[in-house]
């Protein structure tokens, strides 16, 4: 036993504390937390005045969470964190959809509409019909797939940002498939975005010379009976935040087309195909 500290044998003096108690699995992630991050410290040898900074910025962290806001995980979000454990966890074969981050601005139980229904109620941004299928990995298509959008407005914000201005549901639904598997809604071409930046993790971004934007998107929660749960989002191609949207969501395979379209309705068409991993 480590019974005294010392820098040297640090880790191993606190991880020996650990008692019968803990579960294996508790036990594994706390000494392995315990053991990075007093090398962290050791690695950049941090001097007290840096620790007691970040003891303050973790203190304002938590200290601006609220019902409507989560500060931590927009911290998790920024040091691409959310999107490591994401992938962690949404390791999928060749040729499924891939997932990425849910965000925070999805609302459970949006309207159920059927296809080819507008889901802009504001009647602000260029209207872009959204059309594809959703398959299995052979091809096959899946019936009764729920298909859950929901995006910001040309104002670029979520109707929950702005409850006394935006309409409720402005910019989401959810839609189900037939024996086609197919699907096509009306929204709007989405917009970039900022993260909330007026708290302790945009003045964070500030001083390491990052930007808070995201790259144009629509958000998509695909669930079917017998397939894995796929959260993911479609990417305007043309964007100039791809490369650098501040939470990382961004993977090649889902930046989709949006091309000038052909009908009346709307001034934009994005075509994008949904494949789903079945549950093991
Ligand atoms: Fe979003």
């Amino acid at each position: 036993m480590t019974r005294y500290f010392t820098e040297e044998a640090s880790v191993e003096t606190v991880n020996e504390r650990v008692g019968s108690e803990a579960s294996p699995r508790l036990r594994e992630v706390m000494t392995s937390l315990v053991s990075h991050l007093h090398a962290f410290a050791k690695e950049t040898n941090l001097t007290q005045d840096e620790w007691d900074i970040a003891i303050d910025f973790l203190t304002r962290t938590g200290q601006i969470c609220s019902e409507e806001r989560q500060e931590f995980i927009l911290l998790s979000d920024v040091l691409g964190f959310s999107m490591l454990v994401d992938a962690i966890n949404n390791r999928r074969p060749e040729g499924a959809t891939e997932n990425t981050v849910f965000g925070p601005f999805h609302v459970a139980n949006a309207p159920i509409r059927q296809m080819g229904d507008c889901i802009s109620l504001d009647g602000k941004g260029e209207l872009c019909r959204y059309i594809g299928k959703v398959t299995d990995l052979d091809g096959n298509p899946v019936e009764n797939a729920c298909i859950d959008v929901w995006s910001d407005n040309a104002d670029s914000f979520y109707d929950v940002q702005q409850p006394d201005i935006q309409p409720k549901w402005n910019n989401r639904g959810r839609f189900f498939t037939g024996p086609d598997g197919a699907y096509q809604f009306v929204g709007i071409k989405p917009v970039s975005y900022p993260i909330p930046d007026d708290g302790p993790v945009g003045q964070m971004l500030g001083h390491m010379g990052r930007h808070p934007y995201r790259p144009a998107h629509m958000h998509f929660l695909v669930t079917a009976d017998g397939f894995q749960k796929l959260v993911t989002h479609t990417f305007a191609g043309d964007d100039k935040y791809l490369e650098s949207d501040a939470v990382f969501g961004v993977k090649k395979s889902l930046i989709a087309p949006f091309v000038r379209s052909d009908d009346e309705e709307t001034v934009w068409r994005s075509d994008f195909d949904f494949v789903l991993v079945p549950v093991e």
